[in-house]
């Protein structure tokens, strides 16, 4: 193959530069990585998830180290949607890459609330919906277990935010992924994520305590990229032939530009590197590099032809 290969992916109606995104809640409000290296050589970041109220989180200990991953409880902490406004929004409109505001809220309405405050804000370019949170209003059950609620969601989100583009983030915590997707797909997602994290805990044997604070948390890191890829192959069929138009991104594990090459034969537009940044802060550029450098060796002369080309 001549030349570069071509690294532009077209994505839930974003244009980025490279298929590779920060994801939330391991990539801070992105400042805090800008001494590692510039943003603009991403396609995009996603913030921390931003809720209506300022939150502290849960108690320490809120992370463990686990056999080829982590564990955070971390809950949610975050410094409310006003406040990510004014000190955090400005620095962000001025980089050159893709900014999308993870959101997180505990019922409809305020979904609606907060997506209908942040959508055509200067600096955001989509807005990601975590719907792995308790559902309030339903006795706590996380919403994205049901596509009823995350169709709701979803609608409310779509609804305040006009021109903004909605993803949609999905839990793996469920049986079978298709229907909430594609209940997220109807409702107006132009992509659906995934995955969050997988729920574990972790025993220390000699104090006979549980490792975390909450007891629960939130698996991720290389551990869980087989149930990622899975679960990214299991929705493509089904969205590629009722939802044409909505992308998927792929996340769960990613650590270097093979993985990120994994998830786009099985079917996603772009992929999102979380737990890797946490080892080495500049994993996300690596991953965009060894990606292009997947391609050149591999004779592809566009990122997205890779997409859904798995051979089975
Ligand atoms: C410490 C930590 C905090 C996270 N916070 C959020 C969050 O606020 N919102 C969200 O949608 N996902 C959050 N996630 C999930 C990640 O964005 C990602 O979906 C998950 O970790 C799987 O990717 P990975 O294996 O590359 O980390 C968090 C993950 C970690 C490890």
């Amino acid at each position: 193959m001549s030349g570069k290969p071509d690294m532009r992916v077209s994505l839930g109606g974003l244009e980025l530069k490279n298929p590779v995104i920060a994801a939330s809640g391991t990539f801070g409000y992105g400042r805090e990585y800008s001494p590692f290296f510039d943003p603009a050589r991403l396609g995009g970041l996603v913030v921390k998830g931003i809720s209506l109220k300022p939150r502290e989180g849960n108690p320490p200990p809120r992370i463990a180290e686990t056999a080829g991953g982590m564990l955070n409880a971390i809950g949610l902490a975050n410094l409310g949607v006003e406040a990510f406004i004014a000190e955090k929004l400005p620095w962000l409109a001025r980089q050159d890459t893709a900014v999308v505001v993870n959101l997180y809220a505990e019922s409809v309405d305020e979904f609606g609330e907060l997506a209908g405050r942040l959508a055509g804000l200067d600096g955001v370019a989509a807005l990601e919906l975590n719907v792995s949170c308790p559902n309030v209003k339903a006795g706590g059950m996380a919403f994205g277990c049901d596509p009823g609620p995350v169709g709701q969601v979803t609608q409310a989100a779509v609804e305040a935010a006009g021109d903004t583009p909605v993803w949609v983030k999905l839990t793996p915590n469920v049986a079978d992924p298709v229907p909430v997707a594609l209940a997220a797909a109807q409702a107006g997602a132009r992509a659906v994520c995934l995955i969050n994290t997988l729920l574990g805990m972790a025993i220390d044997a000699r104090t006979r305590k549980p490792v975390l604070a909450n007891v629960f948390g939130g698996l991720s890191g290389p551990a869980i990229k087989p149930v990622g890829l899975r679960m990214v192959w299991q929705v493509r069929g089904t969205l590629a032939a009722q939802h044409p138009g909505v992308d998927l991104v792929g996340m769960g594990g990613i650590a270097s530009g093979v993985d990120a090459a994994e998830y786009m034969l099985a079917g996603a537009t772009a992929v999102q590197v979380g737990t890797a940044s946490f080892s080495r802060p500049d994993a996300c550029l690596m991953i965009a590099q060894e990606l292009g450098q997947f391609c050149a060796e591999e004779s592809v002369a566009r990122v997205s032809d890779l997409t859904g080309g798995l051979n089975t």
